[in-house]
C-alpha cells in the first residue's frame, strides 16, 4: 500500500460536487466500491479530497478507503481518459487477433503509448484481465461497456469516433450487441422456470425437507471446489448468529469463463429465485449479488428483474404471502480483481475492504458477511438449486454421474468453430465436446481456466466431473498452430498481476514464475532454468495461502509435464544464460544517440 498523503479540503468549488456525488451514490447503496465507482465515473479518478469526502461520509478511516482505491484496477488515483478504453489480454478475448495487435494498432493511430492517459485527457489505453468474452473474439471495454468481435476495420472506426469526441450513445449499437451463444442447451439452460414456481413448491414442502431435497439431490458447487450445496446450506442454518446472509458469487475471473454472463443475462429471474430459496432454507434476511465489475453493463436489466420481483411479492417482506418470509437482495459490482472470485476476499470486499482472502476456518457458514453465518455459491449452484426445488432431488440426480449429480454449463472458447455455452450431463467426455464444438486438429485443452487442467490428445476421452476432470465451467480449445509456450506465458502473466499480494510465495513466485517464462519464451532460458521453474512452481502450490496460489502454476507443471517440447524447443544449449539481456537494455541509448551500426551493439562489437 502507499503511503497516504492527503491535504485537507479548501475549496467550496471542489467539495460541492465531491459530496452531491457522495451523497447520492451512498443513499442508492451505502457499499464502498459503489460510492467509489460514481466518483470514479464523475470525476475519472479519486482524489485526495474524494478520499477525505468518503471517508468522512462513510464514518471510516481514510488508509482503508485509500488501500481500497489503490487495489482495485478499476479505481485510479489519477485522472483516466473520457474514453477509457481497456483491452481484454485473455488469450480467446484478447488483443492480439490473428497475429494483429489491435491495441498497438489503437494507440498508433491515437498517437500515444497505451498504459497512459493522452496528454489532453481525452482518451486512455490499458490493458486488463479477461472480460468473460471469450466467445466474441478480440473485446474490449470503453467506460466499462464491452465492444466485441473486434477487427483492423473497427480499431480504425474506434479511433475517429474517439477524436471527433462522438458520445458513446452515438457508437454503432451493432458494437455493443453482446448473444448468449448457447450451442447445447440441457437441464438448466433447456428448462425455463417460472418465477415463483420454486418458492411455492418449496412453500408447499417447508424449509427443512427442501434442504433435505437439496443434499439429498447431490448437488455440488459449480464454482469449481465442488462443496455440497445442501450441506453448506445446512451447516449455515444451524450456526449461531443475530443474522444470516446469502451471497451470489458472480465474479467470474477465471479467463476462459462466460457462462455466468448467460445465465445473469437470460435466466437471471431464476439465479434470484435460487438465492430465495436458499434465504429460506438457512434463515437470511438479506442477500447479496457480488457481480464482477467487468458485467456492470448488465447492471440495470439485473435491478430491473429485481424490481419485478418485488413488485409480484417474491422479494420483500411476507414473500408470496407467507408471513416472516422476508428476504431481499442487492447488487454490488467489484473493480476488477481476479481475486475476489475466492469467497472469503469476496466477503472482504463486500465489508468495503481489499479483497484479501481470511485465514480459514472460520469458514463463511459460520463467520461470512459482517462476522455472520453466510451461503456463497455460485451462480449456476443458484439456478441449479431453483430447479430442485421445483422438481425434486430426483430430477438432479437422474442426469451425470455417481459423484457429479446433474449437468454443467461449459463456456467453451479458442480454436473452434462454435465457441459457445455447452451443457452437458455430467460425465461427458472431451472428445465429444471438441466434436461438437467443430475443434479439429487439437494440441491441448485447457480445462477449468488457467487454474486448472492442461491436457493433450492422449486424455480426450477423460470425463467432466469430480470423479475424474473437475471444472467450474471454462474450456479452452487450443490447435496444433498454437504456441503453447505463449498460452502459458499469458497465464502466467495473468496470475502474476492477479496475486493479492498477502503471502510472500504467491506474491514473489507467481512473479519468478512470469520472469521465467519470458526468458525462455525470449530465447535465453536453460535446462537450468527449466529445474528451477519447476521447483519454484511446486513451491507455490504448495506454499501460497489461498487457492490463487495453490493453482496458479497448475498450467506451468502440466505444460512441462505433458508438453516438454514447448520447453525445449525454446533453450539455448549452454547451462546457465543470463536473465538480463545487456544489449537490448542499451536500446533506449541507441535512440537517444542516433546509432545502430555494429559497434553499437555489444553481441556484434
Ligand atoms: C482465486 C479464486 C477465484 C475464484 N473465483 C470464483 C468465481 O469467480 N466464481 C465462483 O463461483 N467461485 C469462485 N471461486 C470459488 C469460491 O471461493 C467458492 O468456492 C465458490 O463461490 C463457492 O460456491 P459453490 O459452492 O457454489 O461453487 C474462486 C476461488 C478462488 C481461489
Ligand atoms: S495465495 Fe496469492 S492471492 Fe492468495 S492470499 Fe496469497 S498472495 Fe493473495
Amino acid at each position: 500500500m502507499s503511503n497516504v498523503s492527503i491535504t485537507s479540503p479548501n475549496t467550496a468549488a471542489q467539495i460541492g460536487p465531491l459530496r452531491s456525488v457522495i451523497a447520492l451514490a451512498y443513499a442508492e447503496s451505502p457499499h464502498l466500491l459503489h460510492v467509489l465507482h460514481a466518483l470514479q465515473q464523475q470525476f475519472l479518478h479519486i482524489s485526495d479530497h474524494a478520499l477525505h469526502e468518503v471517508a468522512a461520509h462513510l464514518d471510516i478511516p481514510i488508509s482503508q478507503v485509500d488501500a481500497v482505491v489503490e487495489f482495485y484496477s478499476f479505481l485510479h488515483k489519477t485522472p483516466r481518459g473520457r474514453f477509457d478504453i481497456l483491452f481484454s489480454n485473455c488469450t480467446s478475448c484478447g488483443y492480439m487477433a490473428d497475429g494483429v495487435d489491435l491495441l498497438d494498432m489503437l494507440a498508433r493511430r491515437l498517437g500515444f503509448v497505451a498504459g497512459n492517459t493522452r496528454a489532453d485527457g481525452l482518451v486512455s489505453i490499458d490493458q486488463t484481465s479477461c472480460i468473460g468474452m471469450c466467445d466474441h473474439g478480440a473485446a474490449l471495454l470503453v467506460n466499462g461497456v464491452p465492444i466485441v468481435r473486434l477487427d483492423a476495420g473497427k480499431i480504425a472506426n474506434i479511433a475517429a469516433l474517439v477524436e471527433a469526441q462522438t458520445p458513446l450513445a452515438d457508437w454503432p449499437a451493432a458494437w455493443f450487441q453482446v448473444d448468449d451463444n448457447i450451442r447445447v442447451g440441457g437441464l438448466l439452460l433447456n428448462d425455463e422456470l417460472a418465477a415463483g414456481d420454486s418458492l411455492s413448491a418449496m412453500l408447499a414442502r417447508g424449509a427443512a425437507d427442501t434442504l433435505s431435497e437439496i443434499i439429498q439431490s447431490g448437488l455440488r458447487g459449480r464454482g469449481g471446489a465442488g462443496f455440497s450445496t445442501g450441506m453448506k446450506w445446512r451447516f449455515c442454518r444451524e450456526a449461531q448468529g443475530e443474522t444470516h446472509y446469502v451471497v451470489c458469487n458472480a465474479d467470474e475471473g477465471e479467463p476462459g469463463t462466460f457462462k455466468d454472463r448467460i445465465l445473469l443475462h437470460s435466466h437471471a429471474d431464476s439465479v434470484f429465485e435460487g438465492m430465495t430459496v436458499c434465504a429460506f432454507a438457512v434463515k437470511a434476511k438479506e442477500g447479496y449479488l457480488y457481480l464482477r465489475g467487468e458485467y456492470r453493463y448488465l447492471l440495470p436489466q439485473l435491478q430491473a428483474v429485481l424490481a419485478r420481483r418485488r413488485e409480484f411479492g417474491l422479494l420483500g417482506e411476507n414473500i408470496l404471502g407467507h408471513p416472516g418470509f422476508d428476504f431481499d437482495i442487492e447488487i454490488v459490482a467489484g473493480a476488477g480483481a481476479y481475486i475476489c472470485g475466492e469467497e472469503s476476499a469476496l466477503i472482504e470486499s463486500l465489508e468495503g475492504k481489499r479483497g484479501i482472502p481470511r485465514v480459514r476456518p472460520p469458514f463463511p457458514v459460520t463467520h461470512g458477511y459482517l462476522g455472520q453465518p453466510t451461503v456463497v455459491n455460485n451462480v449456476e449452484t443458484f439456478v441449479a438449486a431453483a430447479h430442485i426445488a421445483l422438481r425434486g432431488s430426483a430430477w438432479l440426480r437422474a442426469a451425470g454421474t455417481e459423484q457429479s449429480a446433474g449437468s454443467k454449463i461449459l463456456s467453451v472458447s479458442g480454436d473452434c468453430a462454435a465457441p459457445g455455452i455447452y451443457e452437458y450431463p455430467f460425465g461427458v467426455t472431451i472428445r465429444q465436446v471438441l466434436d461438437d464444438c467443430g475443434a479439429t486438429d487439437v494440441q491441448a485443452v485447457q480445462v477449468g481456466g488457467p487454474s486448472g487442467t492442461l491436457i493433450g490428445s492422449a486424455e480426450f476421452n477423460r470425463r467432466l466431473g469430480f470423479d475424474d476432470l473437475p471444472t467450474g465451467g471454462s474450456l479452452m480449445v487450443f490447435g496444433q498452430a498454437r504456441d503453447l509456450l505463449a498460452v502459458i506465458v499469458n497465464f502466467a502473466h495473468f496470475f502474476a498481476h492477479e496475486s493479492c499480494g498477502f503471502c510472500t510465495p504467491c506474491r514473489v513466485g507467481t512473479a519468478l514464475l512470469s520472469n521465467g517464462l519470458d526468458k525462455i519464451a525470449g530465447g535465453h532460458g536453460t535446462r537450468y532454468d527449466l529445474d528451477e521453474m519447476q521447483r519454484m512452481a511446486a513451491l507455490v502450490r504448495r506454499r501460497s495461502h489461498c487457492g490463487l496460489g495453490q493453482t496458479a502454476a497448475n498450467t506451468i507443471l502440466d505444460g512441462l509435464q505433458r508438453f516438454p517440447q514447448a520447453f525445449e524447443r525454446r533453450l539455448v544449449s549452454g547451462a546457465f544464460e543470463p536473465h538480463f539481456d545487456l544489449d537490448a537494455a542499451l536500446e533506449e541509448a541507441r535512440q537517444i544517440t542516433h546509432r545502430d551500426d555494429a559497434a553499437a551493439h555489444l553481441n556484434q562489437a
